[in-house]
């Protein structure tokens, strides 16, 4: 029997939500894989959330993608964590097990797998990584960073207190430097990456020479809207290996998929020139 109160369904919460891409991509998995389910939008307010929370692993409702601005309030509403989403402080995925909440976050996951996709071998040089931003992106980015070997991370962030308190977070491996100190950082770095949300359709873009950067060095931003963001434009321009924000958002969702469904997703090509399009299609000449 299946009507709207029992069908087997999953979702993403956030406010607003309504401009969220994840019904597309779980959309075209379920399609793809013959999962009978369906994957909504729900627009939950702030003070709203636990009551939320408390309603998945009923009524069909097999877990939920959790996004801006509830991350900490579904770490708090969980019974259990991860170990990532213990250390981040932040769940972007939900489920019930055994009457249990449990949370994820699949950020990490989703980050290093765009990565290992696009610059393949990036680790064999990994004694040095500039990261700008210091928000929930930048605290996901430093312990994938750090969990896959990287050496010293500079980070950069607007108001240095952020990067100073992320960088006090994760130890010694990690230093706060100042804004102005960015372009002597490139130099000698393997890696960069913004986690911050310059160069994102209607913001400045990040003013950086990446001339700056070894021949080497792989350039990744999670910005995905503009498809290219300048960074990567002037990345690429210089012949450098780069990584996009569109994959990492496509390679986070597939860990929650598995998680709900059972099956192991993919991140195909179809799947990604529909989610580009879509992309392109909302934002006009943001390419
Ligand atoms: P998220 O959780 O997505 O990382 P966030 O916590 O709002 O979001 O962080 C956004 C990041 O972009 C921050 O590092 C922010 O810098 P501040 O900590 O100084 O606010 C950075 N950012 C946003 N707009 C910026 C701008 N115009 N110039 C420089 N950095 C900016």
């Amino acid at each position: 029997m299946t009507n709207s109160q029992t069908r087997v369904r999953a979702g993403v919460a956030g406010w607003p939500v309504a401009h969220s891409r994840s019904p597309l991509i779980h959309g075209y998995w379920l399609e793809r894989l013959a999962v009978e389910a369906n994957y909504q939008l729900f627009p939950v307010s702030p003070g709203a959330f636990p009551a939320f929370a408390a309603t998945i692993g009923r009524d069909g409702l097999v877990g939920a993608n959790v996004t801006v601005p509830h991350k900490e309030a579904a770490f708090a509403a969980c019974d259990r964590r991860t170990p990532v989403a213990a250390a981040l402080g932040a769940v972007n995925v939900l489920w019930r097990e055994n009457g249990l909440l449990e949370g994820d976050n699949t950020d990490v996951a989703g980050f290093l797998a765009n990565l290992d996709e696009s610059a393949p071998g990036w680790t064999e040089r990994r004694q040095k990584a500039v990261v700008i931003g210091a928000g929930g992106a930048a605290r996901a980015i430093v312990y994938a960073l750090l969990a896959r070997g990287v050496e010293r991370i500079v980070l950069v962030n607007r108001t240095p207190g952020r990067a100073a308190a992320l960088a006090e977070r994760y130890g010694d491996r990690v230093v706060a430097a100042p804004w102005a100190a960015l372009a002597a950082a490139l130099p000698g770095a393997d890696l960069l990456v913004n986690t911050s949300s310059l160069g994102m359709a209607g913001q400045p873009a990040l003013a950086l020479d990446v001339g700056g950067l070894p021949e080497h060095a792989v350039v990744a931003d999670i910005v995905y809207v503009p498809l290219r963001t300048p960074l990567i434009e002037a990345a690429l321009a210089r012949g450098l290996r780069t990584s996009e924000g569109l994959g990492m958002l496509l390679h986070q969702a597939a860990p929650a998929f598995e998680r709900w469904f059972g099956r192991r997703p993919e991140v195909t090509p179809e799947l990604r020139a529909l989610v580009e399009a879509d992309v392109r299609a909302a934002h006009g000449g943001a390419r």
